[in-house]
């Protein structure tokens, strides 16, 4: 044998002992999932939750921003600053969870019902214009009439990040000249010839 094969062939015969003490660990004293235990009154080793435990990070104990209630009565406005961020995370949630039945303008006309889902209501009717924003983060959260939930799908600041683009989307189309401030008058003509 040559002198490489034989140091490697001892270091084989000398690391083996030590490998077999994996098997030690390998049957350390645990339960295996749902194996009954005499520890506890139930005869359980899988054990409850304490009452009141939360996943860290998913504590929702913000009625306004969570329930949309303030005082156990419907929220007015919105628990968040309607920044243009906001609102461009809005558009943006809009865009991908609600358009494809709501159409980008929110007339009902997505393409989803283009091809035979049932037509949900325009926002730009004065009963869905007079909604407030809560109402929408009510209708995003628990769904309504045939639309399902999207609580799955959007977690809060979103729902009411939504609730405004909607809101927004409303204002565009009956907006008046006067609510648009001078400076930016001159970018509504902007691209016209
Ligand atoms: C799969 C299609 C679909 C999607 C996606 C969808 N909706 Fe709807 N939505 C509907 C339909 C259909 C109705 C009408 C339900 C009814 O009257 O039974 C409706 C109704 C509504 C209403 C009106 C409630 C009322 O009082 O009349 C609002 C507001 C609304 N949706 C908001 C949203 C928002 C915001 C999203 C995105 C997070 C969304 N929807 C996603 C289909 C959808």
């Amino acid at each position: 044998m040559k002198r490489p094969f034989r140091k490697a062939l001892l270091l084989m015969l000398l690391v083996a002992p030590v490998a077999s003490c994996r098997q030690d660990m390998y049957d350390e004293p645990r339960y295996e999932p749902l194996e009954s235990s005499p520890l506890f009154d139930d005869g359980a080793s899988a054990r409850p939750l304490p009452p009141g435990t939360v996943p860290v990070g998913h504590l929702r104990d913000d009625d306004h921003l969570d329930r949309a209630l303030v005082a156990g009565e419907p929220a007015p406005d919105l628990p968040l600053t309607l920044t243009p961020e906001l609102l461009a995370r809005g558009r943006r949630q809009f865009n991908i969870f609600c358009s494809p039945c709501h159409g980008a303008a929110g007339y009902g006309d997505g393409m989803v019902v283009r091809r035979g889902f049932p037509p949900p209501p325009s926002f730009h009717q004065p009963r869905l214009r007079a909604a407030t924003p809560g109402y929408l983060f009510d209708v995003i959260t628990n769904g309504y009439g045939i639309m399902y939930s999207y609580a799955a799908r959007l977690k809060p600041e979103d729902r009411w990040a939504v609730a405004g683009y909607v809101k927004a989307l409303q204002l565009s189309q009956h907006a008046r000249l006067d609510d648009v401030p001078e400076s930016e008058r001159p970018r509504l003509t902007e691209g016209e010839s």
